[in-house]
């Protein structure tokens, strides 16, 4: 048995979660918009051709902010195609599809609505610039009597939008991006772009793009470069991330939420060193806007070009999977002071939480679950959570602890919810924890444990399939091992890979 401890203190508060820390994403790449979220005709959809079944399970899920419409496709997106009763199909470069443009901002818009979601929208500055999208926030943002604005009206929506989040491009830091460009030519597009976007908006929030992952040969300088010339002008800076079992070495892939700890952390150390150097009073925060397991593979391995909708990208996520998940969640939310945007990438059918065949059924990956549990309970103060745990030596990076973990507290209800996941193949864990500080007036003999949820399995490879789409899901945990908490100590069990949700309340 593996023991670890740490202590539980309201007086150490890493920050306030951002509800935008739930956020995913909808790319026009593969199926997450056609036959995922949009099929006219199925049996589920609506008058708008939104699948019901799918809208059913984003609420579920707990999602806040969705990003669109790109990811790689927006750096060659004509937005205009997407509008209006005549709608264009082009060839999409980036994904080498044919996309039709049948769903577009306005369809967009509707579906964030009734998801109940807040849209974030990529502008593109791959093969576009200022003026495209200056007028993108016109058509979208302003009220009326512009030519742009009475043609979303004649559109047929009278009211703008409101879209507050906007992403100055996509990647621009990566080769494979259309438009690709070196730091200090991005850094003043961005820059102009957002000074622009802000006369026409000065409500807007702003991200410029940093490194598409943390072991671009440009990281850091390219951040240092694109904050120097946009600092004034840009609220965010984005984080890409993606990470996957290679080489049958788990105990590496379960070490992807502290690798996820350290990029951030030396984003946010490049935020505050170009700060320092400008002098600013200002901080630059963090959008991790795409995050995720993803099972790479080369474009030709994965579809035949110029297809409508191909099946792209469409990865089978497995326990192992769910749990590396719930170590990005936990590193999100242990940097909550910093990190106020995050989308989940993608979130249909692409690299997704949530499936569907089209004409078919909707279900939820196993990493679904991980994901609406934080986003439904990580909600209010992150306390500082500084385990003692033993550690395993990884391939990828070096010694790791075997427990990861991050705590919230609401402050209304004094509930708080323990994040933890047990990262060793070979054996429980015992962990206990100090929470005599969270006794209150009102509760001077403290918290009890209100649940015990585990995600577990006897296989690591289990999957959630069509045929069997509750295979891995959160159970409760009984018994022995199950959260107990006594004179002022919590004391769980933590099974063998393990994602755990600990509530403790009065
Ligand atoms: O999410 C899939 C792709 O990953 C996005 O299009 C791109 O931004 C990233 O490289």
């Amino acid at each position: 048995m593996h023991r670890a401890s740490f202590t539980l203190d309201p007086a150490f508060s890493v920050g306030a979660v951002d509800p935008r820390l739930f956020g995913s994403f909808v790319e026009h790449l593969g199926r997450c918009v056609y036959t995922g979220v949009h099929e006219p005709g199925h049996p589920a959809a609506d008058d708008n051709g939104f699948r019901r079944d799918v809208l059913d399970l984003v609420r579920e899920m707990g999602v806040t902010v969705v990003r669109y419409p790109g990811g790689n496709f927006v750096s060659g997106h004509r937005w205009e195609d997407g509008v209006g009763p005549v709608r264009r199909a082009r060839l999409e470069p980036a994904w080498r599809s044919v996309e039709t443009n049948e769903f577009g901002l306005g369809e967009f818009a509707a579906w964030a609505r009734a998801a109940g979601i807040e849209p974030m929208m990529a502008v593109n500055l791959g093969t576009r610039g200022v003026q495209e999208a200056c007028d993108l926030l016109e058509y979208a943002n302003h009220p009326g009597g512009t030519h742009l604005s009475d043609l979303r009206a004649e559109h047929g929506d009278a009211e703008p939008y409101g879209i507050r989040m906007w992403c100055l491009g996509n990647e621009m830091d990566g080769s494979w991006q259309i438009g690709h460009r070196p730091a200090a030519d991005y850094g003043k597009l961005a820059a102009a772009t957002a000074r622009a976007m802000r006369m026409i908006d000065p409500g807007l929030e702003l991200v410029a793009c940093g490194s598409s992952h943390h072991s671009m040969p440009t990281f850091g300088a390219w951040e240092e470069e694109v904050l120097t010339a946009a600092y004034d002008d840009v609220d965010h800076v984005s984080l890409h991330a993606y990470y996957r079992e290679e080489n049958d070495d788990p105990a590496s892939f379960l070490a992807s939420g502290s690798a996820m700890e350290d990029f951030i952390e030396d984003v946010v150390a490049t935020c505050d060193h170009v700060r320092a150097k400008l002098k600013r009073r200002k901080r630059i925060n963090l959008s991790f806007d795409e995050w995720n397991v993803w099972y790479m593979k080369p474009m030709e391995e994965e579809a035949q070009p110029w297809e409508r909708a191909p099946r792209l990208l469409e990865n089978t996520y497995s326990l192992t999977d769910a749990v590396a998940v719930g170590g990005m969640l936990i590193a999100l939310l242990r940097h909550a002071d910093r990190v106020k945007i995050a989308c989940q990438a993608q979130l249909v059918n692409v690299i997704a939480p949530i499936m569907t065949e089209p004409g078919g059924p909707a279900w939820r990956q196993a990493t679904f679950h991980p994901f609406a549990q934080a986003a439904r309970y990580g909600r209010g103060e992150v306390l500082r959570v500084e385990p003692v745990s033993p550690t395993v030596e990884t391939a990828a990076y070096g010694e790791t602890p075997l427990l990861h973990a991050t705590a919230v507290r609401d402050a209304e209800s004094g509930t708080v919810t323990v994040f933890a996941v047990n990262r060793a193949l070979d054996g429980p864990m015992e962990l206990t924890a100090d929470v005599r500080a969270l006794n209150t007036p009102d509760a001077p003999d403290g918290l009890r444990v209100l649940s015990h949820e585990v995600l577990a399995d006897d296989d690591r490879h289990a999957k959630n399939t069509r045929e069997n789409p509750d295979r891995v899901r959160p159970r409760p945990l009984e018994g022995a091992d199950a959260a107990a908490v006594d004179g002022g100590r919590l004391r769980a069990v933590l099974p063998p890979l393990s994602w755990n949700v600990i509530r403790l309340g009065r």
